[in-house]
């Protein structure tokens, strides 16, 4: 095996969203050295950098949080992990984005924080700067943890494979260059984000490709609930789409079919402020039988409260109020298995933020709670992963092949794959539907494989980690024939009633 040049970290994170930088900051703090390492070369290649609506508090209530989270996820939260985070939100927010980052979350003339409302959530109680929140905290977040003495921020290193022995997570082989370079670790903490690129439109940056999730899966991770990937209902319907922050509707905006008629009502008792799934489906539907569906933002002071969409809106020639939208991938509910510590089911790995499921979420997730899951169970495995020993083991031998790609291979998979699980991965699935998209995927992960015995390119990892996390919820979605939250079974052969 080639695996001299290798470096140890106390422990390595992978991912600079707000969970790794919770995850690094937390171990930091309790006196390990961390290195942190992104593929990212910039802050908003990272979802956080691109989170709207803003973070959920419990502004005094926590059972009513509680209550919000379970009710929106079709009752299929796990209460534990949702007693976990409701009990840290408050000090969580309160210690890292108010006292040490000083994120200036919108406050009132008063001088009170300004806190808005999201669909599903029974009262205002969300923190924002407004409706770019994300890129409000990561960007202090990553100058702060830049600025810390114990940790390491490594642009630009994708993390490849895993590095295992008996059991347990060592560290991992970087594509550092010209050859790669394994980086042994204490403990090692995911933090890779979501899976935005398997689809063809997306909310997320084009980074979020499943790596996490396929490293842990290729190294006997438990992973879970993958079915359940949610749909934003309100992003732009046009080429190139962009979030439309359900705190509009939070605000007074409005959704209108083609007739130019409100019809949430319809379909769910809090109209325009039903659970992210059931508006989803039902902007769909609408969609198909009216022609379109438009977010009427005329409710609001749409310019000056929510100036970064409404910059978008512009430099995409939208004009007026009526604003089209259509469903659009955003977040995956499931993911690697974990604890109420990040800790996965393999030893000395941890995993946080959109790669981890930590049950939170179940079926569908409540607006507002993933910036908050990423902050808490940061934290809370960044302080579980710090005081182990970092050991050199036999690295995956990797190195030293051809790192270079035949021209066009990876985007022609890529568009194989996005089309694959746009056609019969979506919205709506349908049992002879999936069981296509299997057989798709396994063909297409099976050429990937051929091409990662001979090259390192990161681009080809990217493909391989896309399509082993796209056969996880392929998998998934064929096992689970129940209708709930984000996975709607229709079956187009059952007969009529
Ligand atoms: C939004 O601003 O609508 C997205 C918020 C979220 O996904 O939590």
């Amino acid at each position: 095996a080639t695996t001299t040049g290798g470096e140890t970290a106390d422990v390595l994170v992978v991912g600079s969203g707000i969970a790794g930088c919770s995850a690094a900051l937390a171990a930091a703090r309790d006196g390990a050295a961390v290195l942190l390492l992104t593929k990212a070369t910039k802050p908003d290649d990272a979802s956080t950098d691109w989170a709207q609506g803003g973070i959920s508090t419990t502004r005094g209530d926590p059972d009513s949080l509680k209550r919000d989270i379970v009710d929106a996820s079709d009752g299929t939260a796990d209460p534990d992990a949702v007693e976990t985070l409701v009990a840290n939100a408050d000090d969580a927010v309160e210690d890292v984005l108010i006292d040490t980052l000083e994120v200036g979350f919108d406050e009132t003339d008063d001088g009170e924080f300004d806190y808005t409302r999201e669909a599903a959530h029974s009262d205002y109680r969300i923190l924002h700067v407004d409706a770019a929140t994300g890129t409000h905290i990561l960007r202090p977040f990553l100058n702060y943890l830049d600025d810390h003495e114990r940790i390491e921020v490594r642009q630009d290193t994708a993390a490849l494979e895993l590095i295992t022995a008996e059991g347990r997570v060592h560290g991992v082989v970087s594509d550092e260059r010209p050859t790669g370079k394994p980086i042994y670790a204490g403990a090692t903490i995911l933090a890779t984000g979501g899976i935005g690129a398997l689809y063809g439109r997306s909310t997320n940056p084009a980074d979020a490709t499943g790596d996490g999730i396929a490293m842990a899966a290729l190294a006997g991770a438990d992973v879970e609930d993958m079915e359940y990937v949610q749909f934003h209902p309100t992003a732009y319907a046009g080429e190139n789409p962009f979030l439309l922050s359900e705190a509009l509707r939070g605000e007074g905006a409005v959704l209108r079919n083609g007739d130019g008629d409100q019809f949430m009502a319809g379909y769910h008792s809090r109209g325009d402020l039903a659970p992210r799934d059931v508006v989803a489906r039902a902007v769909e539907t609408e969609r198909e039988e009216t022609g379109e569906v438009v977010l009427d933002v005329s409710p609001l002071e749409f310019e000056a409260d929510y100036p970064g969409i409404a910059e978008k809106c512009r430099d995409r020639g939208i004009e007026g109020d009526r604003i089209p939208v259509a469903p659009c991938e955003h977040f995956l509910c499931g993911g690697i298995d974990v604890d109420e510590r990040g800790r996965t089911s393999l030893d000395r790995l941890y995993a946080v933020g959109e790669c981890a499921r930590t049950g939170v979420h179940g079926a569908n997730r409540l607006a507002s709670t993933s910036l908050l899951e990423g902050l808490v169970w940061g934290l809370r495995a960044g302080t579980d992963a710090t005081g182990f020993d970092p050991a050199v083991v036999e690295a995956p031998e990797l190195l030293n092949r051809d790192p270079d790609l035949p021209e066009r291979f990876a985007t022609e998979k890529f568009a194989r794959l996005t089309q694959t699980m746009d056609d019969y991965l979506g919205l709506e699935r349908n049992p002879e539907e999936i069981d296509r998209s299997s057989a798709v995927l396994r063909r297409l992960k099976g050429e990937v494989d051929a091409y990662i015995r001979t090259r390192t390119a990161r681009d080809l990892y990217e493909l391989r980690n896309a399509s082993v996390t796209a056969l996880l919820i392929a998998r998934a979605a064929g096992e689970n024939t129940e209708s709930t939250g984000c996975h709607y079974v229709v079956d187009d052969e059952a007969p009529l009633p």
